[in-house]
């Protein structure tokens, strides 16, 4: 199986500091990580017709204005997966990216609805993902962990049957989430289902998608009433004061992915005014890239962006990594260690560890 020459290393020149950096992505979405090379290689591994022949056309198709046509598009490209064989290698190459952009640790979402509604048996998915990454801790020394996302825009009864079949592979799925189109669709028309996963042992974290209606209520809903661990980026929390007040107290942690912002009308730049709103008021932000083939990069890609266009500086992209090694889903011995990594990096640049 191949991967995109251009996948890795995009047109954005990566500075070394950023490169070495240690990190730790938090929201990265395994079935929104399918290279155009990797979708033709498994269409035709699987005889599956596809409208294009070539990756060039397939990265042409990658045409979206927000959320809805976005969804589309990604969805769209989800019937070339069928075997765990197929999402072993869609997982596998992911991690060996990030593993050279030195991402340390890495939690990723997988929506099984996209493939069970389709016919894929649960357990080829789980087990698919599950083998790749045990061969990169083996190949490159990273942990990874998976959270099963719930479809919003599918019903309550649905993701509780999702969450029934995921019972018995508990021990490798650590949390659950909640994403796709959030319009008409508040955390709180799926209260039972958390709270059942809480009951079962799984930590829990949520899209609240930036600018959608009703986003602030949505935030108060996952922090207040599901009692989400994390929010998946959650920039109107600064539309209340309140809000921010209660986040910081709790010291949540808000995945936020700045590539993606670019398809905004008035694009990136004023998203990322708000990250850094965020980390200034005391909260707890990381970076992820949540669907790095169609938003035009890795992680290393999206903290580039931090500097290049939002002009965030060295040590503030050390305390986003921290915050992320922070907030994640680790044993409290492997946070130690790579807060060490990290401290270590940063006393070498000459920055505050
Ligand atoms: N699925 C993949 N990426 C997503 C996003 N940014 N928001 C909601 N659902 C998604
Ligand atoms: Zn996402």
């Amino acid at each position: 199986m191949t991967v995109d020459s251009d996948a890795v290393t995009s047109t954005v020149r990566i500075s070394d500091f950023v490169l070495g950096l240690p990190k730790c992505e938090m929201h990265l979405h395994l079935d929104g990580t399918l290279e155009p090379s990797m979708k033709l290689d498994l269409a035709r591994r699987n005889n599956i017709e596809i409208p294009q022949s070539t990756t060039a056309q397939i990265r042409e198709s990658f045409r979206f204005h927000d959320l809805p046509t976005f969804l589309a598009v990604h969805y769209s490209n989800m019937n070339v997966l069928w075997t765990s064989r197929d999402y072993e290698d869609l997982a596998y190459s992911y991690l060996q990216i990030s593993a050279q952009q030195n991402v340390r640790h890495t939690e990723m979402f997988f929506d099984p609805q996209l493939h069970t509604s389709r016919g894929v048996p649960f357990p080829d998915i789980v087990n698919g993902y599950r083998r790749a990454i045990v061969r990169a801790r083996i190949d490159f020394g990273m942990s990874a962990e998976l959270i099963m996302c719930f479809l919003r825009d599918y019903t309550a009864e649905y993701a509780m049957a999702t969450l029934m079949e995921a019972l018995p592979y508990k021990d490798w799925i650590i949390g659950v989430g909640l994403d796709s189109d959030e319009l008409d669709h508040p955390p709180a028309e799926f209260s039972e289902v958390f709270a059942r996963a809480r009951s079962e042992g799984f930590l829990v974290t949520m899209h609240c998608d930036v600018d959608q209606v009703d986003s602030a209520e949505h935030i108060r809903q996952a922090i207040a009433d599901l009692h989400s661990n994390r929010i998946d980026h959650g920039l109107n929390v600064l539309d209340d004061p309140d809000l921010v007040i209660a986040a910081r107290e709790k010291g949540l942690g808000f995945t936020v992915c700045p590539l993606g912002y670019g398809t905004h009308p008035c694009g990136m730049a004023p998203e990322l005014e708000r990250i850094h709103a965020m980390l200034e008021a005391g909260l707890k932000v990381s970076v992820g890239s949540d669907d790095p083939p169609y938003f035009g990069g890795y992680l290393a890609e999206n903290l580039q962006a931090c500097i290049d266009v939002g002009g965030f500086t060295e040590a503030e992209l050390v305390t986003i990594s921290r915050n992320a090694f922070e907030t994640a889903w680790v044993s409290e011995r492997r946070r130690v260690e790579l807060l060490e990594e990290l401290d270590d990096y940063a006393r070498r640049h000459g920055l505050p560890a």
